[in-house]
C-alpha cells in the first residue's frame, strides 16, 4: 500500500533501537511543509534517552526511500517527507484500485462497552455521544482488522431498579384505591414516569428508601414475581430504544446486561475477600484500591446483602475474559465517571497480578472517555426544567433542521441522512475528551467543517460524472496530475489511510473527520481552481478520475464515522 513504501523503512529503522517503539504517520503541522510527516522519533528518544533532533538526523540518514520521498528533519526532530510527483501520481493509481485502509499486522480482539444505558429510561443527551462514538470507533477498529464485539452493557440491576419498582407497586396501588386506568400496555414513557415517581419518593421519604433498597435485594435474590416484573421492563426499554440503534446506525454483538453477570459475582467476591483485596466494613464489602492513596474503594456489597454498579463492572470483567479472551476493553462512557472506572480497573489489575484466575490474562482496560454536549452558554444541554435534554429532542431538532436547509423535493430518507450526518459530524470532529456546543445552525452549513458540506461534495462529483457520461467526451480514465490543486487532493487522499490507523491507535474519530474535511477543502479548490468538463482531452478524464477516487475515499470516511451518502441532495 502506497503510505506503507514509508512506513515499512521508518520500521525498518526504528527496529535497529532496542526500545519498541511504533512509528506513525501523520499530516505535517502547519508549518512543517511535505506531505507527511512522523512525530514518533520523540517518543523514541524519550525511552533511547536521547536529543529528538540528532535521533531524528540519525534516522533520517538510514531510511531507504529512493524515488519515494524526499526527508526532511524540522522542529524539534520531526521528520518529513516530501513525495516525487512521479511516486504520488503511480501510487494514486495504484491505490485508486485497492481498498484504502491497511489491516493492522497483529490483529486484536477489542470489547466496546457503549457506556450502559440505564433501563426504564428514555435515552438522553448523555447517551448520544457512547452511541455515536462507540460506533465510529467499532467501524474504524474493523477496517484497521481488529475483531471487535460491541456490547451495550445495559443498566439493569442496581438501586435505579428498585426505585422503579417501588415506583410501579405505588402507581397500582393507586389503581386500587382510586379506580385510575392505568394503560397496560406500557410503553418505554410509562416505565420513565413510574422511575420519576420512585425516586421522588425515595427522596421524600427515609421510609421509602429502604423499600427501593429492600426491593432492589429481593430481585437479585430472586424473587420471582419481582423477576417476571423485571424482565417485562427490560423487553419493554429494549423495544424502546430500538428506533435510536437503528437511526443512529448503532450496531451492537451483544445486549448484555449487568443482570446478566449477577451469577458469577459471589464467587468472585469469595476470591477478592480470600486475596485480601477486598475487606469487610460495617457490614458492607469494599475493595481497597492499593495505589497512592488517591482513589477511592469500590463498593462491592452494602451492608443488606445487594451489589452496586462496581461489582457488576468488575464480573462483567471476568465475563468478557471468559467469553472473549479481549486484548483490550474500551469503555466508551462519560469522563464524568473517570474514578469509578479508574478503581474498578485498579481492582482488576490487583486482581490479576495477586494470581485470581478469573482475572487473567487481564485485557487493557481503556476508558475512551467524553465531553458534555453543552448549550450556547458552555452548561451541559439541558430541558428547561434543568433536566438532561432527551435525544429524541436533538434528533427532532436536526431533522426540523435538515428540512429547512435542503431543497425542496429531497426526500425524507435524504433529510433523515443529512441530519444525521450533522449531528454525528459536530460530534465526532471534536477531540472526544472535550465538551461542544450543540448548534443545529452551525453543524447543518453547508460551507463549514460539517457534515452535510462533505456528503455533499460527494454529491457534487456524483452529479459531476453523470454530466461527463453525457457530452459525449467520456468519463474517468486513469488519474493523472496535471496541475498543482490535482497533487493537492491526490496527497489529501493519500494521507486517509494513515488518519485511519491514528484514529484506531487513539480512539480518535477526529483524526477521520480531520483527513475528510482535508479531502473535501480539496476537492472544492480544484473546481475553483482549474477545467474539469471543459479540460482538453489527456487531462479531463485523469482529473474526472482523480475526483471519483477522491469522492470515493470520502465516502469511505463518513462511512467510517457511521453517516451515509445520499445519490443526490
Ligand atoms: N449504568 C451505569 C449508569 O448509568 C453506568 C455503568 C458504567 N459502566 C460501564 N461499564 N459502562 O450509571
Amino acid at each position: 500500500m502506497y503510505t506503507s513504501a514509508i512506513e515499512k523503512a521508518l520500521a525498518v529503522a526504528f527496529a535497529q533501537y532496542p526500545v519498541s517503539v511504533t512509528p506513525v504517520l501523520s499530516p505535517p503541522n502547519k508549518n512543517g511543509g511535505g506531505d507527511f510527516q512522523c512525530n514518533s522519533v520523540l517518543q523514541l528518544a524519550g525511552r533511547m534517552k536521547m536529543k529528538p533532533i540528532d535521533l531524528a538526523h540519525e534516522i533520517a540518514a538510514k531510511l531507504d526511500l529512493e524515488g519515494v520521498a524526499d526527508v526532511t528533519v524540522t522542529g524539534p526532530g520531526y521528520l518529513n517527507f516530501i513525495l516525487t510527483d512521479q511516486f504520488v501520481e503511480g501510487v494514486s493509481r495504484a491505490a485508486a484500485l485497492e481498498s484504502s485502509v491497511v489491516k493492522v499486522s497483529a490483529p486484536e480482539t477489542v470489547v466496546i462497552d457503549f457506556g450502559g444505558p440505564n433501563i426504564a429510561k428514555a435515552l438522553h443527551v448523555g447517551h448520544l455521544r457512547s452511541f455515536v462514538i462507540g460506533e465510529s470507533l467499532r467501524r474504524i477498529l474493523v477496517a484497521v482488522g481488529h475483531r471487535v464485539v460491541s456490547d451495550i452493557h445495559y443498566g439493569d440491576w442496581g438501586l435505579p431498579i428498585g426505585k422503579l419498582i417501588l415506583g410501579i407497586e405505588a402507581s397500582l396501588e393507586a389503581v386500587n384505591s382510586f379506580g385510575v386506568k392505568l394503560n397496560p400496555n406500557w410503553t418505554l414513557d410509562d416505565l420513565g414516569g413510574f422511575y420519576r415517581l420512585g425516586n421522588e419518593m425515595t427522596k421524600s421519604d427515609p421510609a421509602f428508601y429502604e423499600k427501593a433498597k429492600d426491593n432492589t435485594l429481593r430481585l437479585q435474590a430472586g424473587d420471582p414475581d419481582l423477576r417476571a416484573l423485571w424482565s417485562r421492563v427490560r423487553a419493554i426499554s429494549l423495544a424502546g430504544i430500538e428506533g435510536h440503534i437503528a437511526l443512529l446506525g448503532a450496531h451492537f454483538d451483544t445486549l448484555d446486561g449487568e443482570s446478566d453477570v449477577d451469577p458469577l459475582i459471589p464467587a468472585m467476591l469469595d476470591d477478592l475477600f480470600k486475596a485480601g483485596l477486598a475487606v469487610e466494613s460495617d457490614g458492607a464489602l469494599v475493595g481497597p484500591v492499593v495505589d497512592d492513596g488517591s482513589l477511592p474503594p469500590v463498593l462491592l456489597r452494602k451492608s443488606d446483602g445487594s451489589y452496586l454498579y462496581g461489582t457488576t463492572d468488575l464480573a462483567t470483567i471476568v465475563d468478557r475474559i471468559s467469553k472473549y479472551h479481549p486484548d483490550k476493553i474500551v469503555y466508551c462512557v462519560d469522563g464524568r465517571q473517570d474514578v469509578h472506572l479508574k478503581t474498578c480497573f485498579m481492582l482488576a489489575s490487583n486482581a490479576a497480578e495477586a494470581g485470581l484466575a478469573e482475572f487473567q490474562p487481564l485485557p487493557r482496560l481503556v476508558h475512551a472517555d467524553f465531553g458534555t454536549v453543552n448549550d450556547a452558554s458552555g452548561k451541559p444541554y439541558s430541558t428547561r426544567d434543568g433536566k438532561p435534554a432527551l435525544l429524541d429532542d436533538l434528533i427532532g431538532e436536526a431533522l426540523a433542521k435538515a428540512r429547512e436547509v435542503i431543497s425542496d423535493g429531497t426526500d425524507a430518507d435524504t433529510a433523515r441522512m443529512v441530519a444525521i450526518a450533522a449531528l454525528k459530524f459536530a460530534d465526532l470532529s471534536t477531540d472526544r475528551r472535550s465538551g461542544y456546543v450543540f448548534d443545529p445552525e452551525r453543524m447543518m452549513s453547508f460551507t463549514g467543517r460539517t457534515g452535510p458540506y462533505l456528503q455533499y461534495a460527494c454529491a457534487r462529483v456524483s452529479s459531476l460524472l453523470r454530466k461527463a457520461g453525457d457530452d459525449g467526451r467520456g468519463g474517468p480514465g486513469v488519474i493523472g496530475i496535471s496541475h498543482p490543486a490535482d497533487r493537492a487532493l491526490a496527497v489529501e487522499v493519500l494521507r486517509f489511510p494513515a488518519a485511519v490507523h491514528r484514529a484506531a491507535v487513539e480512539l480518535q474519530p477526529k483524526a477521520v473527520c480531520d483527513a475528510a474535511y482535508d479531502m473535501g477543502t480539496a476537492l472544492s479548490r480544484l473546481y475553483a481552481e482549474v477545467e474539469i468538463l471543459r479540460a482538453p482531452d489527456g487531462e479531463r478524464e485523469g482529473r474526472l478520475a482523480l475526483m471519483k477516487w477522491a469522492a470515493d475515499t470520502i465516502g469511505n470516511a463518513l462511512h467510517l464515522l457511521g453517516i451515509e451518502v445520499p445519490e443526490r441532495m
